[in-house]
């Protein structure tokens, strides 16, 4: 799916609905990095209409995703803790180039932005699955959809504008990378955890 090359194993879903709180809340902080990264994504690259045009909404739909979690968190009588760190994400981001021009800092921010998209959703397409309530099966199965959305929407820019650089090449080398840190991943009871 999406061109990864580990899926998840399925008994991590048991522990995510082992304790909901916690999947909740960290999941509610998964959507905010998702917008606040859209709008870095807005603020480096300002000059690209369409795509400044395309992520301010794909921002407002990663906030209406953290106020649906928020809600979900509040109906059920649970508390949103602390903002949860995202270590899987925080390796990711390692795959950067930094050193660049522009253009490549962009591509490769969107591709890592891509990746992060993808990963999202086979975890939650997994969750709707498995997960024994029915609330949170649909809501997962929604989110589902709306963050593979996402995923063309950052893939589409990384090649619309990476016409000088190998994009191909360079996501399937971004899907490697990956594959190897999620390795480590699937045990505990965080959205990349
Ligand atoms: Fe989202
Ligand atoms: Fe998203």
């Amino acid at each position: 799916m999406l061109h990864l090359k580990l899926e998840t194993d399925p008994r991590w879903v048991n522990i995510a609905e082992s304790n909901l709180e916690e999947i909740l809340t960290d999941h509610a902080w998964c959507e905010q990095k998702a917008a606040t990264n859209a709008i870095t994504i807005i603020t480096l690259n300002s000059e690209y209409t369409d795509l400044v045009t395309d992520l301010l909404l794909l921002a407002q739909e990663e906030l209406e995703h953290f106020k649906m979690v928020h809600d979900i968190i509040k109906k059920r009588g649970y508390k949103l803790g602390r903002e949860r760190k995202d270590s899987y994400v925080n390796e990711l981001y390692k795959f950067m180039n930094k050193g660049g021009n522009r253009l490549q800092s962009m591509v490769d921010r969107l591709l890592f932005s891509a990746m992060i998209e993808a990963r999202s959703c086979e975890r939650f397409k997994l969750l709707s699955k498995e997960i024994k309530d029915p609330e949170l099966s649909r809501f997962y199965h929604d989110l589902m959809i709306s963050e593979a959305g996402h995923y063309t929407t950052f893939i589409g820019f990384a090649r619309k504008y990476g016409k000088e650089i190998d994009v191909d090449k360079r996501w399937k080398e971004l899907v490697n990378f990956e594959s190897e840190i999620i390795k480590k991943y699937g045990k505990s009871e965080t959205i990349h955890g």
